[in-house]
């Protein structure tokens, strides 16, 4: 299926002549992410069942799983009903693990139609699951999600055998697995991971054997290998992100598959002692000149880059200037070469402006930069530098 969406997409020339009429578009490196699929994978041993939750992370969901296909991926993760439901109705073939709640029969009717692997942690959910399955004739796989301590949502690991074993005798069920989620805290991991393992314990006592036991996310894949079990859940890692400061001393090398360009849409000078942009938040020392960008905090820029920003423009990185728009971010633009339609990088691959530097000097953590990018964004993918897919919502 991959091939399919693959050969489906523009030519690369087409791509590229798209972006030339782009205010802002998203740029995405496949090989970056196979890269650090590669890497997870050698780390850790065990399946990786990428999370593509929140339109993978902002970099476009189903371009995203049809490049994990291609590389082999045989399950990935989800947050959303929807989200499952157009990777199925793609027709790629790896699973898809939901974790989304479902409340009508209009739903437990497509998870089962569409053999999406349910999340479940009641018995009211799990018996309504196999009724609708059994009267589809078809067996649904389930993950049980247990609380191990976070407290969130799943069922509390001391009850957990006892549910799972009931699930586990509903017909037209499979329970292929079992998840929890650590709450990044190394003492209380090792409780949590215990937890888990006695719930393990006791299901294998009963007869009751499950395929995956998972963990976890990237900070287990970083900093925790007795998490890994059979099956790990990395999101940032895999987009090539090290959300914590020490992340990178893990030894697991990652590659940031995003960046974030634009064109100037407008340039001009300000005299000495103009101000520029709402509440004046910027006011000229010098005569300069100025260059406007057709994006703002519409679109992915944290207002709090006010003045802060670093842009790379003609192989410099020069400031931003003022306040962030809706759907302005205004450069300084002096000296270097830069004339209406000039590609400028707003969060680029690696450097001062990388995705972490970026959310950092907006005091944001990367998870939530990530997770606003617009999705109505053209998001624009590379293969081996090449634009081999486009995703235009617009
Ligand atoms: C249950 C679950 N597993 C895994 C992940 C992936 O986390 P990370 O992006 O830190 O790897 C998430 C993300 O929030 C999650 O909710």
């Amino acid at each position: 299926m991959s091939e399919r969406f693959f050969a489906g997409q523009p030519s690369p020339d087409e791509i590229i002549e798209k972006t030339l009429g782009y205010t802002s578009w998203l740029e995405i490196n496949l090989d970056h992410i196979g890269y650090n699929l590669q890497n997870i994978r050698e780390r850790v041993g065990v399946e990786v069942m990428p999370v593509v939750k929140n339109n993978a992370y902002g970099h476009g969901l189903i371009p995203i799983v049809a490049y994990l296909e291609s590389q082999g991926v045989n399950w990935v993760m989800v947050a959303k009903l929807k989200e499952a439901e157009m990777i199925k109705e793609q027709g790629f073939k790896c699973n898809v693990l939901n974790m989304d709640v479902l409340f009508t029969d209009a739903q437990y009717k497509n998870v089962v139609e569409k053999n999406i692997t349910q999340t479940v942690y009641t018995l009211e959910a799990a018996e309504k699951l196999s009724e609708t399955s059994t009267k589809q004739e078809k067996e649904t796989k389930v993950f049980v999600k247990v609380d191990t301590g976070l407290n969130r949502i799943g069922v509390k690991y001391t009850s957990a055998a006892d549910l799972i074993e009931k699930i586990s005798k509903l017909p037209h069920l499979n329970v292929i697995g079992i998840f929890s989620t650590f709450q990044q805290r190394p003492e209380e991991d090792k409780t949590a991971l215990k937890r888990l393992l006695d719930v393990d314990e006791e299901l294998k006592a009963r007869g009751i054997k499950v395929q995956f036991r998972s963990m976890s996310s990237s900070d287990s894949v970083f900093h925790n290998p007795a998490g890994w079990l059979e099956m790990v859940r990395p999101g940032m890692s895999l987009y090539g992100v090290y959300p914590e400061p020490n992340d990178a001393e893990s030894g697991l090398e990652l590659r940031q598959s995003l960046q974030l360009k634009a064109r100037i849409e407008y340039t001009k000078w300000v005299e000495e002692g103009e101000s520029v942009t709402y509440w004046g938040r910027f006011v000229a020392p010098k005569r300069m000149r100025i260059g406007t960008l057709h994006l703002g905090f519409y679109d992915a820029i944290p207002r709090e880059m006010a003045n802060k920003g670093k842009i790379l423009v003609d192989g410099e990185i020069k400031p931003s200037l003022g306040s962030v728009s809706l759907n302005h971010y205004l450069m300084d633009i002096t000296g270097v070469t830069a004339e209406k339609g000039t590609e400028v990088t707003v969060i680029a691959e690696s450097g001062e402006n990388n995705l972490y530097e970026t959310a950092n000097t907006a005091g944001w953590m990367t998870y939530s930069l990530l997770n606003h990018l617009n999705p109505m964004m053209p998001r624009v993918y590379l293969l081996n530098g090449e634009p081999v897919a486009l995703l235009e919502l617009v």
